[in-house]
């Protein structure tokens, strides 16, 4: 809900449990005042009264003794006129000069615009109208309420409403200046097969960024970031998160100065970014999801799951139960053939698997990753009679018939970069990743080529699921179809026609699911989530190394958005050897599947495939719906835990394991989370009835594991 007091110029953003207020001050610059738990509808002016501090200069039109854009808590930060935090714009006119100062003109209810780029649906959005009074820019700021949700939206805008063209240097998704306190921050770093570890550390003064600057969102750095009042912890204190619908080059920073407030601000990275507004132009940023949570990280994380499955990811999807697949990839590599195929189709159809995806390979001449990326036609050579037979063995045999693509890359050895080199972005000589080069996104004939071939292959062939890759980063950020002022915003632009191609495909084909996926996870965003229901999660499928890094992508994204397979042993990333059910039961907190040879398992696997499947189809609703818990902390301690429980509290899930068995590990309790204290649970796997608050309080006893062991606990509410 949204209000407007006009006696006090205050705006109030309230949620079901919080509040987000901020008002004109008497200067007409936007102050921030309260976001957290809900407030009254006061008149709060008394708690903002400008105050001298030295070496804080007086902006033109102060008109309170001492008052300082460097001293207000903002909404959005100006330059060059005194606030010397990180600004959230930087506007560079024709003569040179970067300033500006953002005053308010007046606000209306609208829901602006967003073009190619993902938005939350729904909410209700407050335009805050700001002219730049050192450029003739437009400002507006757009704050969508998700009352539900206890999410607020932000985003900017700007119009160049004067006579001659200025240049966007920075154009953050939004800022806001929370009250000082102690702080820790807390992200989720990483790198290829070991996305999203979490890190806390504390925030001392000066800016802690965290950032990509490779051309997308990143294994290194996920575009998530959280702001931890010192004693918060997991279940309970004071957090706010920061979440940005973007898949792109990010920056979001914590700033902690001199007066002790925290300044939080973000949006698309600005270290090679521009963008040039002509008079009339207007330039929007991604949105930027925020939220606050008194019940710790734990509240937080269920509180963006809520935003994204209501709000983000796919309304079609997002509930519908998944495809159980079975993918060929750690199977096979690029060493198959159609009988090969066949076999492992026919294997999934007797197991109960229900989709099978053909993965790298199947295209141009490509037998390694040295080729062929960029010529999406069949490798007949390879597979006689091409894509039909396959397709036809899966229907036939009752599964669907998935495909993958990396439609974004094209290789030095293939048609396509033969006939145009200049399709690739950078010049000559370029870098390679994994012996590929980057497609120029930023162009639509590029865009406009991809979708003819992937929209050939999808309606030819009866394709019912996509899995679309992206096997690295950018480098030379250079495009031959951008004149040199404008090559700043090759990469915004690459990501607004990726979209725009994952967007047209999606519509032209609606029956078909489409995963995400760059090498594992590293494109895992709330931007790629609006597109894609479920994203590889990593490469990395060691049910011990997986426990982690599920466990870190669960504090920004739900369960039903991390896809996980069941991989052979000894791990191909690790050369662990984890128990069978170890890896269903991981694999199962999440979209599962296979990801191996299911020919060549024995008999005895054969059976636990069957009932792991079984098994999920019982829990998926859990996955798809319910509210995740973090039980024990896998970076911290032996043990990974962590469970599910449905909206009403009448069942739950529960996934642990043990990393090294302990001699001697007697006294080890696992306590539940999330449960109805007065409701009786009936443990399924142990025909034992608890009342849930027992179950919370005092907790059940771990089994006694042997190495990388898994237990896994359905509950149901008897009483
Ligand atoms: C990286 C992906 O993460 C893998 O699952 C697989 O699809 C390979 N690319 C294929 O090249």
């Amino acid at each position: 809900m949204i209000k407007y007091h006009a006696e006090t110029r205050t705006f109030f953003l309230h949620g079901r449990t919080t509040s987000y207020v901020f008002r004109v001050c008497p200067e007409g610059d936007l102050e921030h005042i309260h976001y957290g738990k809900r407030v009254g509808e006061d008149d709060f002016s008394c708690l903002v009264p400008a105050s001298e501090l030295s070496f804080s200069p007086v902006p033109p039109g102060a008109v309170r003794q001492g008052f300082s854009l460097n001293v207000m808590a903002g909404e959005y930060g100006g330059y060059g006129q005194g606030d010397f935090r990180t600004p959230s714009a930087l506007i560079a006119r024709q003569d040179g000069e970067i300033c500006s100062r953002f005053v308010y003109r007046g606000h209306r209810f609208r829901a602006p615009d967003f073009g190619d780029l993902p938005c939350a649906r729904g909410g209700e959005t407050l335009e805050v109208e700001l002219s730049d009074l050192c450029s003739n820019v437009l400002l507006r700021l757009y704050y969508t309420v998700f009352e539900e949700d206890d999410v607020v939206c932000r985003a900017a805008e700007f119009i160049n409403a004067g006579q001659s063209a200025v240049t966007l240097r920075r154009a953050f998704s939004f800022a806001v200046d929370l009250e000082g306190g102690d702080y820790d921050v807390f992200r989720l770093a990483g790198r290829h097969l070991a996305e999203r570890t979490p890190e806390r550390t504390d925030l001392g003064h000066g800016t802690l960024e965290i950032c990509s600057m490779r051309g997308a969102s990143s294994h290194q750095m996920n575009p998530f970031g959280a702001l931890i009042a010192r004693g918060a912890g997991e279940d309970e204190g004071e957090c706010y998160g920061a979440e940005l619908l973007y898949s792109g080059s990010f920056s979001l920073r914590f700033e902690r100065g001199e007066t002790e407030r925290v300044r939080i601000s973000g949006g698309i990275d600005d270290t090679n970014f521009s963008w040039k507004l002509e008079p009339g132009e207007r330039f929007i940023t991604p949105q930027a999801a925020l939220a606050f949570s008194a019940e710790g990280l734990g509240g937080l994380s269920r509180r963006f799951h809520d935003f994204l499955r209501a709000r983000v990811i796919p309304k079609r999807d997002v509930f519908a139960p998944r495809p159980i697949v079975v993918n060929n990839w750690e199977a096979t590599y690029f060493d198959f053939t159609a009988e090969k195929l066949f076999a492992l189709i026919d294997e999934a159809a007797q197991l109960g698997v229900d989709t099978f995806v053909l993965d790298d390979g199947w295209f141009g001449k490509r037998n390694s990753d040295k080729s062929s990326l960029g010529d999406w036609t069949v490798n007949e050579e390879k597979l006689a009679g091409g894509l039909a037979p396959l397709a036809e063995r899966c229907h036939r045999r009752g599964l669907k018939f998935g495909i993958w693509f990396e439609p974004e890359m094209v290789s030095e050895d293939s048609e396509l970069f033969r006939a145009h080199p200049d399709w690739a972005i950078g010049k000559p000589p370029r870098c390679t990743g994994r012996n590929q080069y980057i497609l120029d996104f930023s162009r639509a004939d590029v865009s406009d080529y991809l979708y003819g071939r992937m929209a050939e292959i999808l309606s030819r062939y009866g394709v019912d699921y996509v899995k679309w890759d992206m096997n690295r980063h950018m480098t030379e950020f250079f495009s031959a179809a951008l004149p040199a002022d404008r090559q700043g915003e090759l990469q915004h632009r690459y990501l607004l026609n990726v979209y725009a191609l994952a967007r047209r495909l999606k519509k032209e084909f609606p029956d078909v699911f489409f995963e995400g996926c760059s090498g594992g996870g590293g494109r895992f965003d709330a931007g790629m989530l609006a597109f894609f229901p479920q994203i590889w999660t990593s490469d990395d499928t060691d049910a011990y190394e997986r426990a982690k890094i599920q466990w870190g992508t669960s504090y920004a994204y739900p369960m039903s958005a991390m896809s996980c397979h069941v991989s052979v042993c000894p791990n191909h990333q690790t050369g662990r050897t984890t128990p069978f059910s170890s890896r269903g039961a991981l694999a199962s907190l999440g979209a599962t599947g296979y990801e191996l040879d299911l020919c060549a398992l024995t008999g005895e696997e054969k059976g636990q495939v069957a009932e792991q499947i079984a098994n999920y189809k019982k829990i998926a609703r859990l996955v798809l719906e319910g509210d995740c818990y973090r039980l024990s902390d896998p970076f911290k301690s032996n043990y990974f835990a962590m469970m599910t429980v449905s909206k009403d509290k009448s069942e739950a899930y529960a996934v642990g394991m043990t990393a090294l068995a302990v001699p001697a590990d007697f006294s080890r309790r696992i306590r539940l989370k999330g449960l109805d204290g007065r409701g009786e649970y009936l443990v399924e796997e142990l025909g034992v009835k608890f009342c849930g608050a027992s179950l919370m309080n005092a907790g059940l006893s771990m089994p006694r594991l042997n190495d990388f062991s898994a237990w896994s606990l359905h509950l149901h509410r008897v009483g």
